[in-house]
C-alpha cells in the first residue's frame, strides 16, 4: 500500500457511501488530497491525525502532482479524494499522466457516482425493459467544449435514459438543446445534493424542468435526469415493463425455467 497514489470516489456525499476499501485507505493515509469544492470536511476528519491533508482548490495540477509524486517517494501512502467516482468528470486523466512519467505506481477505487444517488433519490430503475436499455452520461457544454458528435442535440436523439453532471447552472440551454431529440413532455428531474440531508428533488416535463429548478434556486451540485425510464406511469404499466431475468419462463445457469435464454 505504501509508496502509491490511490484515487479513490468518495461517493456522492452521504458518508455511509464510501466504499470499506476508501475508508481503510484514507484511515492509513499520509498524505490526503481532497476536492474541497465538494466534498465535506466531515469525510477527511477520518484521517490520521498526523496526516498531512490539503484541499485540492487551492492548488494548481502541478502543485498536486509534485506533492502526491514526493510522498510517494518517500514511501508514504497517498489518498486522492474525488467526489463520486473518479472516472466520471474526476479529472484525473490528466493526474495519471503525470504519475505515469514520474513512474509512481497509483490505483482507482472505484465510488458511488451522484448519477446512481440521484436515481435512488428519485427511486427509479434507469433501464426499465422496453423503455431505456442505455444510459448517457455527460454534461452540457460549458468552458470545456463538446467533442464532435457530442452535442446534446445529437444524444437526444437515442432517447436513452440521460444524466447530464455539471449542468445545473446551464438547465435552460441543457432543456432547449435536448428538445432537439426528446419530446417536450419527456420526464426530467433534478436532484440537487443527492444523498444528503439537504438533498432536494425536482422533477417535471423536460419542457418545464428548467423554470422548476431555478425556482427551486438549484444552481450546483445537482444532477439532471431526462427519459421515460423516469416516468412514473410506468409503475402503473407493469406488466410489460417486466425484466425476463425474474421471469417464471426465464432459465439462466442460476434456475431453470420453461425457456432457457443466455
Ligand atoms: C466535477 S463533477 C464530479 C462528478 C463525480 N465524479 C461523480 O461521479 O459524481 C461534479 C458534478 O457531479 C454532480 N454531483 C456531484 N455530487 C452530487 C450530489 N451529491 N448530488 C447531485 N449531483 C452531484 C453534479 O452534477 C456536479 O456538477
Amino acid at each position: 500500500m505504501k509508496g502509491k497514489v490511490y484515487f479513490i470516489g468518495a461517493g456522492p456525499g452521504d458518508p455511509e457511501l464510501l466504499t470499506l476499501k476508501a475508508k481503510r485507505l484514507l484511515e492509513a493515509a499520509d498524505l490526503v488530497i481532497y476536492t474541497g469544492s465538494l466534498l465535506g470536511v466531515g469525510l477527511v476528519a477520518r484521517a490520521r491525525p498526523t496526516a498531512v491533508v490539503r484541499d485540492s482548490a487551492e492548488l494548481y495540477l502541478e502543485q498536486i502532482v509534485a506533492m502526491m509524486v514526493e510522498a510517494a517517494r518517500r514511501g508514504q501512502l497517498v489518498a486522492r479524494l474525488h467526489s463520486g467516482d473518479p472516472t466520471v468528470f474526476g479529472a484525473i486523466h490528466e493526474q495519471l499522466v503525470a504519475l505515469e512519467r514520474a513512474g509512481v505506481p497509483f490505483e482507482i477505487v472505484p465510488g458511488v457516482s451522484s448519477v446512481f444517488a440521484a436515481a435512488a433519490a428519485l427511486g427509479a430503475e434507469l433501464t426499465v425493459p422496453e423503455v431505456a436499455q442505455t444510459v448517457i452520461l455527460t454534461r452540457t457544454e460549458g468552458r470545456t467544449p463538446m467533442p464532435p458528435g457530442e452535442q446534446l442535440e445529437a444524444l437526444a436523439r437515442h432517447g436513452a435514459t440521460m444524466a447530464l453532471y455539471l449542468s445545473a447552472a446551464l438547465i435552460g440551454k441543457a432543456a432547449r438543446a435536448l428538445m432537439a431529440g426528446y419530446p417536450a413532455d419527456t420526464p426530467a428531474a433534478v436532484v440537487a445534493d443527492a444523498s444528503m440531508p439537504s438533498q432536494r428533488i425536482v422533477t417535471g416535463p423536460l419542457s418545464e424542468i428548467a423554470e422548476r429548478a431555478r425556482s427551486a434556486g438549484i444552481k450546483a451540485q445537482a444532477m439532471v435526469l431526462v427519459g421515460r425510464a423516469l416516468d412514473p406511469e410506468i409503475r402503473r404499466t407493469e406488466a410489460g415493463r417486466r425484466s425476463r431475468l425474474y421471469d417464471p419462463g426465464f432459465s439462466h445457469s442460476f434456475r431453470r425455467g420453461a425457456t432457457t435464454h443466455e
